[in-house]
């Protein structure tokens, strides 16, 4: 006889198993959310400021150190940065033999791991050898990225020119040509505004691989595998495929409100934390409006807030980080199945910060779990049965 969902007394136990909603877990320097408010702060700094004056290699610093860096320290982290952004060959070989219509995602979750065979560091979990290994990573996910989708066109793959910021060697390495000024800071403000967000199913992954006393490579491979998902960073992507649905003709308010009927979920909507506008998708939408005008997409912003607006009066629900950054990037020309490993290569700052953390207070994680089975059954003989 099994207990049923309905028979269980949920008070007499600390938490609920909702999806762990509204349960603390950790405590952490690394950034606070105010879901009431709609702000975010990375170890102190508001998302905004950071967005408009900040750079993501300066946010990486921020992150690792809970501290912003002097002229020195930032200029050093960005010589490491550029000297790290090679790949290994057997990555390199890897990007160029496997099946071309493989997921990105999935791809940069392979590559990312094989990382750690090619890593002189990778068994080693000290904090100042994951620190160096947090840099390498950093800087070597945009060449998987960039690598892979050169590959997969039948393009060759082109080495980092190692110069300027992440945001720009990785545009190159896509592209094959030197971003202007307004992709590059473009980039390099979308890589901000994703690079950390408290505890997120994936950075949970991360937290929860480190907590075993694990290595980084491990902790960022499965922090990939839960990004991937679509009702994590995946949403971004599927945003896209949304708005690519629909035209010029489309009933946008018959189009979403039919979705609801069906109990569908409206991608890029929707927070566990957040009760009103994400404070990234403030920002993401005003870059979103300015970019999809400079290249005569400005339907794509207009279909975008006819949704916002369909979805606030219907749910009373609004847009999260996915939803305009998708606008964002298809209007930098980028391939809608390469969004969410651009996400990921913002948020390897946030996941490695928060592995360090975990690392200089660890506990291993393991709740509990509520049985629900049978009990004391008696084994019957195959035969019997
Ligand atoms: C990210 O956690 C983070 O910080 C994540 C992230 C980060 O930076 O790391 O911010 C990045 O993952 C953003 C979220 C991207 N995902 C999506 O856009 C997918 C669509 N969103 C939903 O699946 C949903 O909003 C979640 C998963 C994001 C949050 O869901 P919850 O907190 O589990 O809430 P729920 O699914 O239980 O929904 C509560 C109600 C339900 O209605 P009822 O069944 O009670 O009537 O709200 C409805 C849901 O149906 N709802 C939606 C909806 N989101 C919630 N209905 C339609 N479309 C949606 N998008």
């Amino acid at each position: 006889m099994t207990t049923t969902e309905k028979e269980i007394d949920y008070s007499q136990y600390p938490y609920v198993d909702k999806g762990l909603e509204g349960i603390v877990a950790f405590s952490s320097r690394k950034s606070l959310i105010d879901g009431a408010k709609g702000e975010l702060y990375y170890a102190g700094y508001d998302i905004d400021s950071l967005a408009r004056h900040s750079t993501f290699e300066e946010v990486c610093f921020l992150l690792w150190n809970e501290r912003l860096p002097n002229k020195a320290e930032l200029h050093e982290l960005n010589e490491k940065l550029r000297s790290e952004r090679d790949l290994p060959e057997v990555v390199l070989n890897y990007l160029k033999s496997v099946n071309k219509d493989s997921e990105p995602m999935a791809v940069l979750r392979t590559a990312t791991s094989m990382l750690a065979d090619e890593d002189p560091e990778s068994a080693d979990t000290s904090s100042e050898a994951s620190l160096r290994k947090a840099i390498r990573l950093t800087a070597k996910l945009p060449a998987i990225i960039a690598g892979f989708d050169r590959s997969r066109n039948g393009k060759e793959i082109l080495s980092p020119l190692k110069k300027n910021s992440i945001a720009f060697d990785f545009l190159y390495m896509l592209n094959g040509e030197e971003p202007g000024e307004n992709a590059e800071r473009t980039m390099d403000v979308l890589l901000i505004t994703h690079a950390e967000h408290g505890m997120n199913a994936s950075t949970f992954t991360c937290r929860s691989i480190c907590a075993t006393m694990s290595d980084i490579h491990s902790a960022v491979t499965g922090a990939i595998g839960s990004l991937k998902g679509p009702l994590h960073g995946g949403a971004n992507t599927a945003v896209m495929n949304m708005l690519k649905e629909l035209d010029k003709d489309t009933d946008i308010v018959a189009f979403i409100k039919g979705k609801l009927e069906r109990k569908e979920k409206i991608m890029g909507f929707g927070h566990r934390v957040y009760k009103t506008y994400d404070p990234r998708a403030k920002f993401l939408r005003t870059m979103a409006k300015d970019l999809a005008s400079e290249v005569d997409m400005e339907y794509l912003y207009e279909w975008s807030e006819s949704i916002v607006k369909v979805m606030k009066e219907e749910k009373n629900i609004d847009p999260n980080v996915d939803f305009f950054s998708a606008t964002v990037y298809y209007s930098m020309g980028i391939q809608p199945d390469l969004y969410t490993t651009i996400f990921s290569m913002a948020r390897v700052s946030g996941w490695t910060a928060h592995y360090l953390e975990q690392l200089s207070k660890n506990r291993l994680i393991r709740p509990r779990v509520l049985y629900l089975g049978n009990e004391n059954l008696e084994y019957v003989p195959i035969d019997e049965r």
